[in-house]
């Protein structure tokens, strides 16, 4: 498969490159974000999206925000450091990736040498680790999920965890790409995923690219082709998983994880190390990112209510543990009782 790369840097390393995901299937762009107000429009606008990729887009993007000051006094430059990492954190409130990644780059800021040039190199290197990790934990992950698809499983995933929404190959989607590798017949069934359409836009453009049979649904549809037998297994990807084992992810997974469970079809969740969050101790405890009425009243320019309807647009939803058949990390496959306490944190409280 022909890499996709989501996020990364710019040629001349000034700014961040991102493919325009407002603009797929149709259109494939570029984008290259070279200031704060771009790099948070952006994430806040899913230009870029998914848990891991706003991570990484945000630990880049504040090195592509503070590199114009090198040449302020350090108290001052140290500041606009922590100003800059709030900033761009609170772009985005459900994937923990994100204050995980702004934690670590205040981290390596604050242990840094005193001049603001040295602050500046120091986040490059650090922004540029977390895009390898993630692109490697990406690989294990499928490698750890890579036993649960055998040859000719028809699987059904929700909203993208694919290589567009990571810096590597995906986290639900990776088992699948290494499964097609590796010459087993897989067969994907992907939810369109109202109200902005991820899984049809999105999904449905990756796994084509790669060759990989890919079917769109309506989201309306997935219980009623469970009970008709035609799914074999679910995989879907987390923006934030409490101690517990309780996930968040896309609105609708709930759904998809309720009727999968009527019908005795294992769900599956894939997602990194980041995402993980032994802080929070349930789902109950994670922020739900609300989002503007018009994705659905006028999605895509249409209107699709009435005006005057009252609408309520969650970006996300929680899947109680009980309805988890296992967790496919990049440490292993996780099965139940889940118990993630004794992990690192992600160190929130390191943004003021
Ligand atoms: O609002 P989005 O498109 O950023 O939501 C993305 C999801 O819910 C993904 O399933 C999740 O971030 C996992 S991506 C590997």
């Amino acid at each position: 498969m022909q890499t996709i790369r989501t996020v990364d840097w710019s040629s001349d390393g000034l700014a961040v490159r991102i493919i325009d995901q407002r603009r797929l299937p149709g259109t494939f762009v570029e984008r290259d974000l070279s200031t704060l107000d771009e790099i948070c429009d952006a994430i806040r606008t899913l230009a870029v999206r998914g848990a891991p990729a706003i991570g990484v887009a945000g630990a880049m993007g504040m090195v592509v925000a503070l590199s114009p000051f090198v040449d302020e006094p350090i108290a001052r430059f140290r500041e606009r450091v922590r100003s800059v990492a709030t900033t761009i954190r609170a772009t985005r409130p459900t994937a923990v990736n994100l204050p995980w990644a702004v934690a670590r780059m205040l981290r390596v800021a604050d242990a840094s040498a005193n001049s603001p040039r040295a602050v500046v190199d120091a986040l490059r290197a650090e922004a540029t680790s977390i895009r390898d990790e993630d692109r490697a934990m990406c690989e294990r992950i499928g490698t750890h999920g890579l036993p649960l698809l055998p040859d000719g499983a028809r699987v059904l995933t929700h909203c993208n965890a694919g290589a567009l929404a990571t810096a590597g190959i995906g986290t639900a989607l990776a088992p699948i790409y290494l499964a097609a590798g590796a010459g087993r017949r897989i067969e994907v069934f992907v939810d369109e995923t109202r109200p902005l359409l991820q899984g049809s836009r999105l999904t449905s453009w990756e796994l084509s690219r790669a060759g990989i049979p890919v079917t769109v649904i309506a989201d309306n549809m997935a219980a009623s082709l469970m009970r008709a037998g035609r799914i074999d297994l679910c995989i879907v990807g987390a923006d934030r998983i409490a101690r517990n084992g309780d996930v968040a992810n896309k609105v609708g997974t709930y759904g998809v994880a309720v009727a999968a469970h009527h019908h005795g079809i294992p769900l599956y969740v894939a997602a990194p190390w980041s995402t993980f969050d032994p802080a929070t101790p349930d789902g109950a405890a994670i922020e739900i990112e609300q989002r503007n009425a018009d994705e659905i009243r006028c999605g895509f320019g249409t209107l699709t209510a009435a005006p005057e309807a009252a609408v309520h647009n969650p970006a996300f939803d929680v899947t109680p543990s009980a309805l988890i058949t296992a967790i496919i990390s990049d440490r292993g496959v996780h099965r139940p009782p889940y118990d993630f306490g004794a992990m690192p944190a992600p160190t929130e409280a390191a943004v003021a």
